[in-house]
């Protein structure tokens, strides 16, 4: 009887351990990185476990000792507490465990082990388990892989936000952009605010040719972009967009810009400025540091 009793204790235990595991959605690595869970369950488990021991034990004492007032005291709840922390015979009872030898006069008592102590051990058994199963039937992922994947995880991440984020770019970090739609969406831009200076084609006609190697304020997607950004020299007619077009819009018909070169337009306007070569650029960089 007093078995079963315990049995259901465990099983129901474990039945509420699986249950949070599975609305937390618990993982192997989570028990390492948040102590604190582990803390919370495992007080949890052996919260149940003493509570169905106590439930045991108040059954018991109504059965056994209802005569005894006493020891429906206050002080009970404890006491049944330590009692079955521990399951140590009480002083008077002491002579019945007590073993024959003795040391120099120190004697020995043959104290049950500790139900906190045997209980801890089943715990890790039954984890034990699960964990071998985990780890070696299952194969699930050691830390070097689970990190792995979180940096993975992390970098599919950071280029996420690196999408919604287009706008926090500027002249010094925009990139050439080459997806589809970036260039789709710079080439609508170019079509309603430039193509009346620089022609659908953008073979110029008050500003000039965009399609060829000569560029009178500098080629490459960071020139181009600070110049449609920050307008062109005084007096020219190229406003500044900054007001009007996004930085992820500028970069967007920046990019789309770039993507005419080397195309031939109807009627190109004679080339202006200087042949830009993108090595240039870094060479002064160079120098400069
Ligand atoms: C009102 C006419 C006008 C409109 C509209 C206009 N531009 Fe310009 N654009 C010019 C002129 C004029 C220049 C030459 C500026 C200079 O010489 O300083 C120029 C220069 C440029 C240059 C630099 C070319 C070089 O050789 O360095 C780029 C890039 C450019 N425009 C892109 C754009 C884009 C993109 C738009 C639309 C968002 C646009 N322009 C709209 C007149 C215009």
């Amino acid at each position: 009887m007093k078995f079963k009793g315990y049995f259901r204790t465990v099983v129901f235990a474990i039945a509420v351990f699986a249950t949070l595991w599975y609305i937390l959605d618990l993982t192997m690595i989570d028990l390492v990185e948040q102590p604190l869970v582990v803390l919370g369950l495992a007080i949890l488990l052996i919260a149940i476990l003493f509570n169905g021991k106590i439930v045991n034990n108040l059954r018991e004492t109504r059965a056994n000792n209802l005569t005894n007032q006493e020891r429906n005291s206050k002080n009970n709840w404890y006491k049944s507490l330590m009692k079955i922390l521990t399951n140590s015979k009480p002083i008077e009872q002491e002579d019945d465990i007590l073993l024959e030898h003795a040391y120099d006069g120190i004697r020995e008592l043959d104290n049950d082990l500790p139900p906190w102590w045997i209980y801890s051990f089943y715990i890790s058994i039954v984890f034990a388990f699960g964990y071998l199963t985990y780890y070696h039937v299952m194969d699930g992922d050691d830390q070097t892989t689970e990190f792995n994947k979180e940096m993975a995880q992390a970098k599919i991440d950071v280029d996420e936000y690196k999408k919604t984020a287009k706008n926090l770019i500027d002249a010094t970090t925009v990139e050439l952009m080459t997806e589809e739609a970036d260039l789709a969406s710079g080439k609508t831009i170019f079509a309603e605010k430039c193509v009346a200076c620089h022609l659908a084609d953008a073979g110029g006609s008050i500003g000039p040719n965009l399609t060829d190697e000569y560029w009178i304020l500098g080629g490459g997607i960071k020139n181009v972009f600070n110049t449609v950004s920050e307008g062109g020299r005084d007096g020219k007619g190229m406003i500044p967009w900054k007001a009007e077009l996004k930085p992820g819009e500028i970069a967007q018909v920046s990019s789309y810009i770039l993507s005419l070169q080397g195309t031939t337009p109807a009627k190109p306007k004679a080339a202006e400025g200087d042949i830009w070569k993108a090595e240039e650029v870094e060479v002064i960089e160079n120098v400069e540091e």
